[in-house]
Parts: C-alpha cells; sequence; structure tokens
C-alpha cells in the first residue's frame, strides 16, 4: 500500500481538523472536496477575491450533508491578522492540526500590473498565517510556493536548491514565502513546508478575466468558438499537474512526521514537459472525444513578460521524503477537465459564469 492509502485511511479511522485558506479558489476548494470525502473537519478562511461562492457550491453538492456538517467557512481576509487568528479554530474551541495555506493573488502578469496588492496578499498575508498558525501551535503548516521561484535558473529539471534570480514581482513574493517559512524554523523552530506548484489545473480553475491560467482559458475559448491566443511560438514548455496529485501532495505533507521531511519545499508536478502547441492539440483532442468542437482560429501574441521559457520538475525529493506518486499525468488530467468544462458550460444553474 503506498503511503498516500495508509495517510487516507488512517485519516478516515481518526479524523482531523485542518484550515484551508484560500477556500473557495480552484486548489482550495479541491483540498476541500477531498478532506470532507474523507470524513474530516474543515475550516475554511477566504475574502473571495479570486474565489468563487460557486465553487463551495459546487463542494456542497458532491458530499453529504453529514459531510457538508463538518465545514465552517470564515469570510476572511489573511491580511487582517485577527481573521488570521479566529481561522485556527473549527468553532469557537477545537484548534486545528493542519493548516494548508493557499490563499494568496496568483497570476505573473497580474503581479506585473500591481505589485503592492501582490505583496500584501502574498507576503503580509503569509505572515500573519505564519504568525497565527505559530501561536495557535498547529501541528503542521504547509504552503502553496511557485515554481517561479526557479526563476532565471537554466537548468532542466528543476531541482529544488538550485533557483536563479525572480523574473517577476509574484515569483518575489513566493521566494520570500520560503524565506520567512526557513527563518521561523531557525528562529523559533516551529517547521513550514513550501509546495513549489508546477502549473496545476483541474476542475473549478477559473477560466474568466484577464488572468485566467492557460488551460481554462483555452478550454473556454474552444467550447465558445472563440480565438485561442498563444504567448510566443507556442514552444514554450511547462510540467502541467493535475490538481488531484497537488491535493496528495498537501495530505502527504501535512501528516509527515519524519524529522527530514518536514521544513522542506518540495516540487509538485509530473516531472514531463509539454509544449503550449501540444497542449492546445491535446485539449482539441480531449474535448473532440467528447463532443463536436468548432475549428479554431489561432493567433501567436508576443511573448509574456516575466515567463520563463520551458519549466519541468524533478520530483524525486518529493518521491522520497514524502512517498509523493503522482496518479495523473497531463492526458488523464485533461480527460477529467474536459468533462467539468463542458457540464460547468451546459449549466447555468451551477456555474454560470463559464456560459457567456
Ligand atoms: N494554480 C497554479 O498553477 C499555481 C501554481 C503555483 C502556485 N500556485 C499557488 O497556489 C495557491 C492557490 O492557487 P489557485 O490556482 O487555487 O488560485 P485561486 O485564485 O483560485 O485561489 C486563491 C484563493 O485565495 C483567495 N484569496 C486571495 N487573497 C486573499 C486574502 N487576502 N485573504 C483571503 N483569501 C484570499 C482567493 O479569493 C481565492 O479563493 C496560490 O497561493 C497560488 O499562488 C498556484
Amino acid at each position: 500500500m503506498s503511503r498516500y492509502q495508509e495517510i487516507l485511511q488512517d485519516l478516515q479511522r481518526q479524523p482531523r481538523t485542518w484550515l484551508i485558506t484560500g477556500v473557495a479558489g480552484f486548489i482550495g476548494s479541491n483540498l476541500l472536496e477531498a478532506l470532507l470525502k474523507r470524513g474530516q473537519r474543515v475550516v475554511g478562511l477566504d475574502n473571495f477575491q479570486t474565489g468563487h461562492q460557486a465553487n463551495l457550491d459546487e463542494v456542497c453538492s458532491l458530499v453529504t450533508p453529514a459531510q457538508w456538517e463538518q465545514f465552517r467557512f470564515i469570510e476572511g481576509d489573511i491580511c487582517n491578522f485577527s481573521d488570521c487568528e479566529r481561522a485556527m479554530y473549527w468553532g469557537r474551541e477545537v484548534p486545528v492540526d493542519y493548516v494548508l495555506h493557499q490563499a494568496a493573488l496568483g497570476s505573473v502578469p497580474r503581479s506585473i500590473a500591481d505589485p503592492i496588492a501582490t505583496n500584501a496578499a502574498n507576503i503580509t498575508g503569509f505572515l500573519n498565517m505564519l504568525v497565527a498558525a505559530k501561536d495557535a501551535g498547529v501541528t503542521s503548516f504547509t504552503y502553496a510556493a511557485s515554481s517561479s521561484t526557479y526563476g532565471d535558473h537554466p537548468d532542466l529539471p528543476k531541482i529544488e536548491h538550485n533557483i536563479g534570480n525572480p523574473l517577476s514581482p509574484y515569483a518575489v513574493t513566493k521566494y520570500v514565502n520560503e524565506l520567512y517559512a526557513d527563518v521561523f524554523e531557525r528562529t523559533y523552530g516551529f517547521k513550514a513546508v513550501g509546495l513549489r506548484y508546477f502549473n496545476v489545473f483541474g476542475p473549478r480553475q477559473d477560466p474568466n478575466g484577464a488572468y485566467a491560467a492557460v488551460i481554462p482559458k483555452w478550454t473556454a475559448s474552444l467550447l465558445h468558438g472563440e480565438t485561442v491566443h498563444i504567448n510566443g511560438d507556442g514552444e514554450t514548455s511547462r510540467d502541467f499537474c493535475f490538481v488531484e496529485n497537488a491535493v496528495q501532495a498537501n495530505l502527504l505533507s501535512a501528516t509527515a512526521t519524519s524529522v527530514a521531511a518536514r521544513g522542506q519545499v518540495y516540487n509538485v508536478a509530473v516531472g514531463e514537459r509539454t509544449t503550449l502547441n501540444e497542449l492546445l492539440k491535446a485539449i482539441q483532442d480531449a474535448l473532440g472525444r467528447k463532443m463536436a468542437i468548432p475549428p479554431v482560429n489561432v493567433i501567436h501574441d508576443d511573448f509574456r513578460p516575466g515567463d520563463v521559457r520551458h519549466s519541468q520538475a524533478d520530483i524525486s525529493k518529493a518521491r522520497t521524503l514524502l512517498g509523493y506518486e503522482p496518479t495523473h499525468r497531463i492526458y488523464e488530467g485533461l480527460a477529467a477537465t474536459m468533462e467539468w468544462y463542458i457540464q460547468a458550460s451546459s449549466n447555468d444553474d451551477r456555474l454560470g459564469r463559464l456560459k457567456r
């Protein structure tokens, strides 16, 4: 049995209390679904800046009423320290065991357009969470780091200890998270684990807005018969990681007890590389297996400032120290993801925002 299966069984036998920040967002709501389905108690914190009530409503529809009863939602801001303190308790009395800190302002271009807002949520908010969690004496603190921390380092695949210079304000903020986590271990003995996500995708990832990620954006364009815009020549490559792999990494990290595994940063990815041109074809194929899609018109725009050219993770550290083993490669993840976008686009009640 894999370490992940062992942990899932243990959690089911002995439910724990979790805090998920950014719970109304893409990754946060997938974590919520996974934990509630396994009978866990969950506190969720979100200010709906980029997250949606519809994501919470959808999770509610996917779990039993008894499982949903185990969820307490706090509408609040990680930039407000008292909201962070309040979130360390389920109800008034039950202290949180594990923190999964996902709340942040994502997107490299957003951070270039508004570095002050990104800094506030991603650095001040992060520090608030770290202090509140340390003061509350939680068992573990896992946070969303980012592959953007590799910056201009040329080596492939990316190995955790070889990083370059950050290429955007967003990358700076995610690196500062790692520095703070490191210093909190040195100064307070408080260990946090950073998960450097590489292009996570899956159900509930937002297709709308100027800062949408590539897979939801292109999927929505294909579903609506709109032009697909590719930044640059399409040979830019990424290690696309299905959200269930990211959920697994979070649960493994939160429950890790070995001294070697705690207080580390880990790549969370599959360890493979797909170009944007290959990705577009893969999305078209995955959609085309489920429905007729209109012919696509493609426009190549300029390369985006702040973007790295190639990205691919070495995941051996997470494999060795956490027992992480991705269950979905890009094509399996895309099949599950397309199913969701097709359903969401045909159902105005649940997710009208995908319908224009
Ligand atoms: N999706 C990816 O590929 C990817 C890659 C690397 C890192 N990350 C990181 O993973 C985390 C989750 O990303 P996501 O893709 O789910 O994004 P998302 O935008 O869907 O989720 C972020 C959530 O945080 C909430 N939030 C933002 N600022 C907040 C604040 N001040 N107080 C309370 N809540 C706040 C938002 O409302 C949203 O619900 C982020 O930290 C992001 O930087 C994501």
